[in-house]
């Protein structure tokens, strides 16, 4: 029975036998090979998506809240806090009403995904919303939690980044390998750290030989790392990103130039082309700014650098049910019609 990725992967986590582990049996999220999409785009690589939407929450930070969590009951905090686009307050919410805890999250207002909300507010979380957006609610955070005995549960926490380092244990665990390339969307930079410390790990264990190139993608309405200064009003639709002044900016520079890779941005527009190409083509469903990391191979496919037969992995952070009124959106409407058996069939007659 899997119980959870602390105890699958507890021989590389900072944690003991005593240790209170707080788990929704997270982590061990599927590898899918894409089957479509490759042909599609005339690629002939080996193109992975790994489906962190199948989390508890929904989204890959759980694999960094169970390990945070469970650290800050270690601790005996009574409070944790965060500062959210969305997924982390979900996530920190629930583990924190797991463990008996309370949580704070801090959000921007009417800037969250209302499937994110919804969980902030059903586990019972302290949920505040600021004018302003992801960064200043950080900033905020980061001095409340300095200033009184509560843990800080964003990725800044490095219990966060241990956790979501198993998400690269599980991919070399199921291809046996690393891939060629690995793809992933940036926000506040966490996850690719994360993920680069986790190969880097199973490389100095002999696990693997070879390294990947790290991929990140930034929507190109927030793109400082893009850019090479911060973005004092970011904006994008996929909001999850929207994200002027990363925290973990130089651990990402570190992760792209370490593994020869690149930091490039997606506009919103190839986004929702990616977005609505894995739902339509390989029936998975992901939110806009996991998305990027679709966009992101399609980008760089174009410059003809792919060689056949190259593994790629794509990291779909977040169920595309946190938002759905953006799937509504950009989805063709319900068509209204009298309820009769020959009104159904002429329309299914193109199909037939
Ligand atoms: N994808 C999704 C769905 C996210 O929610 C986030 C970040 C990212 C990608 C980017 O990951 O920040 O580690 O570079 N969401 C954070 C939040 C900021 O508050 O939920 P990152």
């Amino acid at each position: 029975m899997w119980k959870g990725l602390v105890e699958h992967y507890r021989k590389h986590l900072p944690v003991n036998d005593s240790t209170p582990i707080i788990s929704l049996c997270e982590g061990n999220t599927p590898l899918i090979k894409l089957n479509k999409l490759p042909q599609e785009l005339g690629l002939s690589i080996e193109w992975y998506v790994k489906y962190e939407g199948l989390n508890p929450t929904g989204s890959f930070k759980d694999r960094g809240m169970t390990m945070a969590i469970t650290k800050a009951k270690e601790a005996g905090d009574k409070i944790v806090m965060c500062a959210s686009t969305g997924n982390t307050s979900a996530s920190a919410a629930a583990y924190a009403a797991r463990a008996g805890m309370k949580c704070c999250v801090v959000i921007p207002e009417g800037r969250i995904a209302m499937g994110k909300l919804s969980q902030a507010m059903i586990h019972g979380a302290v949920v505040l919303q600021i004018e302003g957006n992801f960064d200043n609610a950080l900033d905020i955070v980061r001095e409340i939690t300095d200033e009184n005995q509560i843990s800080l549960v964003n990725s800044l926490n490095p219990y966060r980044i241990e956790g979501q380092k198993t998400g690269a244990f599980e991919i070399v665990d199921d291809l046996g390998a690393a891939p060629d390339f690995h793809f992933i969307p940036v926000g506040n930079a966490g996850n690719i750290t994360a993920y680069w410390k986790g190969y880097k790990e199973y490389k100095d264990k002999g696990k693997i030989t070879k390294l990947p190139k790290m991929m990140g993608y930034q929507a190109a309405g927030s793109a400082p790392i893009v850019l090479g200064k911060p973005v004092s009003n970011p904006d994008t639709i996929a909001t999850a990103i929207r994200i002027g002044n990363p925290a973990s900016w130089k651990p990402a520079e570190a992760a792209r130039d370490e593994s020869g890779g690149v930091i490039d941005m997606v506009t919103d527009d190839e986004i929702t082309d990616a977005q609505k190409l894995m739902a339509a083509k390989e029936g998975v469903f992901c939110e806009p700014a996991s998305a990027a990391s679709i966009a992101g191979v399609i980008k760089y496919s174009k410059k003809n650098v792919f060689k056949d037969g190259q593994k790629v992995v794509s990291i779909l952070t977040g169920h595309g049910l946190k938002d759905a009124d953006r799937a509504i959106e950009i989805s063709a409407e319900p068509k209204s019609i009298a309820g009769r058996k020959k009104d159904i069939l002429k329309i299914l007659e193109q199909y037939l």
